[in-house]
This record gives C-alpha cells, structure tokens and sequence, in this order.
C-alpha cells in the first residue's frame, strides 16, 4: 500500500482528486487533511469509504498535526492542494494567502523533509500551482515551463511564492517534488464564488450574471478529471524536480462560458427571455488578467497525457451536476 497526504481535499479540486484516485488506484491509502475554511465541504466526500480514507481537520502551517499524521502512517507523497484561491478575496485580504500558500508550504515541506530525509526515495512532493503565476498572455506566446513569472495578483503573487520554496527544498534538501502549473478548472462540487457555479446558479435563480469588464477575458478551461488525472500521471511517472503545465491549450472568453451554459440550461429548464436579459457587466477587477496562454507540449510529450474532455461536453456534465444537487 502506498501512503498519500492530500492536503486541501474537501475543496473543489483536491474532493475530485480523492474520488479520481479512490476509485482507480486501489493501491493508496489516502490521508486528507484539511481546515475546512470556507471553501472546504466535507459533503464533497461523502461517498468516501472509510476502508482506505481518513480525514484529519486541521492547518497545514500547523507542523504538529502534520508530523502527527507522519507518525501514523509512512506517507510516501504528498499533493498539496491547499489554498487561499480566490483572486477577488486576495485583492481583499492578501494576509491569509501569504499565510497558508507561502507560509503553509513551507510548513508542509518542512515536515516532509524531517520524516524523509533519511531516506528520500520514491517520496514525492506535488505542489499544486497555476497558470496564473505566468500573468498577462495577451500578445504573448503560450507560456512554457521556463518562462518568467509575472503574477498579477495577491493570490497568483503567493502561488508563486509557494513554488519558489519547494524549488528551494528541491535544490538545497535535494527533496523530490512536482510542480503542476493547471489552467482553469471547472466540474462538480466547485464552490459558488467562481465563474461557472456563479453562472448556473444565478441563472437558475433568475437573477442576473455579474460579468466583469466586457466579459473578453480568454482563459483555458479544463475539465476537472481530467486534471486529476494529469496530476496522477504526473505523481507516478513525472520526472523528479520537473514542473509541468497542464491545461487544454483552447481558450474561451468568459462572455461565451456564459453562453454556453445559458443555452445548455435553457434547454433543461424553463428561461424566460435570451442571455441579454440574465447579464450585467460590472466595473472590471483590479488587474485583471486578460489572458492566460499555455504551452502543454511537455506533458504532452514526457507523459503522454492529454486532455480527454471537449469544453460543450464538460459543461454540459457540469450543468446536469448542478441541477441533481442544487444545495451546492
Ligand atoms: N480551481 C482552479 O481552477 C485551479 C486552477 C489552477 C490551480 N488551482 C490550485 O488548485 C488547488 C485547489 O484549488 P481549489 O479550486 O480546489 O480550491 P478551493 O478553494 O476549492 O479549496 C481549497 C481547500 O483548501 C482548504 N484550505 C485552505 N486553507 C487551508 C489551510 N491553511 N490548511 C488546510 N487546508 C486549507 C480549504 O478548506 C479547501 O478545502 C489550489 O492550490 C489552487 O491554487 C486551482
């Protein structure tokens, strides 16, 4: 059996990774350990199976619960997908993101690095980023692994600050680690405050959509399994101390993510009216990105992963999930 720490799991992505990685890979006992902030729903395990599953609550700047849970099991890796992640919310308040994205990480490796550095093979630190942390595309070509960092953002700022760290732990402990730079996710059990929930749901409750600026703003949408399974892939066959960007190379304005979600609900349930009618252009976002460009080739070549989901079938996924469970 192997022993996986995956911090951040009762949020959006790091819930998807659980059940992605209980369901196929029965090889791993896995450890969640999570704050449970805001962002955090233990709803989104419910169908986990306490057979080879166990849930501690806590902080990841916390290294007595780490190393606690270090001591109960041999973990062999870990995928840190804990995060302070809402761009508006850091603009807001950056203290929290400094503390759990840098601070945290630093915590995190810290303890990794006390349990395993006697023995540091086949240990694994993934340290989940973003495509954020490259900045403004716009103009640009895609970003590969070795372009500059140019974050914009309190939020993208401290992602990379979390990635310097593991570089550091990486270069100057010789810890084995990952960093996985995803593009935006969308799927099941994402927290109301982004895009897309915030679409279906204001949508249903026939309320009109915020859209930021002129809705122009191009992202590359990925569909949630498959970036869990990229993540696996790289966690298993990834080369050590190598980053890896992840994302579907296709980019969408958020003004058509809004249409197509539109129809596909029209379609489902009665709307009365055409999408004109459900949006509302808001005064933009401070610094806001207009745009983010990856260059997957990597992956694609190294790992030969490639994404599996076209963007009208994940939404379509996507929207059908919300209608079954609408408390979310
Ligand atoms: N969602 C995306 O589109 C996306 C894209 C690229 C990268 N990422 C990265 O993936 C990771 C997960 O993103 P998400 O969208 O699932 O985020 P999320 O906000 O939905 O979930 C974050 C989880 O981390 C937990 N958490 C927060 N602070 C903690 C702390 N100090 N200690 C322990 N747990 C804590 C929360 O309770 C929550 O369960 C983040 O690191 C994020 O930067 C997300």
């Amino acid at each position: 059996m192997k022993y996986i720490l995956i911090t951040g799991g009762a949020g959006f992505v790091g819930s998807n990774f659980i059940e992605y990685l209980f369901k196929g890979f029965k090889d791993y006992y896995i450890i969640n350990l999570d704050k449970l902030t805001y962002a955090g729903n233990l709803k989104n395990l419910e169908r986990m199976n306490k057979g080879r599953y166990n849930f501690f609550k806590g902080d990841i700047k916390d290294f007595g619960i780490v190393d606690k849970i270090f001591s109960k099991y041999p973990v062999d890796s870990i995928v840190n997908f804990a995060a302070e992640s809402h761009v508006d919310r850091s603009l807001k308040k950056p203290q929290v993101f400094l503390e759990t994205n840098v601070i945290g990480v630093q915590n995190l490796l810290d303890v990794a690095l006390k349990n395993w550095k006697s023995n540091l093979r086949d240990k694994k630190f993934i340290q989940v980023s973003t495509d954020e942390v490259y900045g403004d595309r716009q103009g640009c070509e895609p970003a590969d692994e070795s372009t500059i960092l140019n974050p914009s953002s309190p939020y993208s700022a401290s992602k990379v600050g979390g990635e310097m760290l593991v570089k550091a732990y990486g270069r100057s402990y010789s810890l084995p680690y990952n960093i996985v730079r995803s593009s935006n996710n969308y799927g099941p059990k994402q927290h109301k405050e982004k895009l897309i929930p915030l679409i279906i749901e204001r949508i249903m409750s026939k309320n009109k959509v915020p859209i930021y600026g002129d809705g122009k703003q191009k992202r590359d949408w990925i569909f949630v399994e498959d970036n869990c399974r990229g993540i696996m892939k790289i966690l298993e066959e990834g080369k050590d101390r190598e980053i890896y960007n992840l994302g579907t190379e296709k980019l969408t304005e958020n003004i058509d993510i809004f249409k197509i979600i539109f129809k596909e609900l029209k379609e489902k349930i009665e709307i009365e009216g055409n999408y004109k009618d459900s949006i509302e252009f808001v005064e933009d976002r401070l610094g806001h990105d207009r745009e983010y460009r990856l260059n997957c080739d990597k992956i694609k070549r190294e790992l030969g992963w490639k994404p599996a989901v076209k963007l009208e079938e994940g939404l379509e996924k996507t929207v059908e999930w919300y209608l079954k469970n609408t408390e979310y």
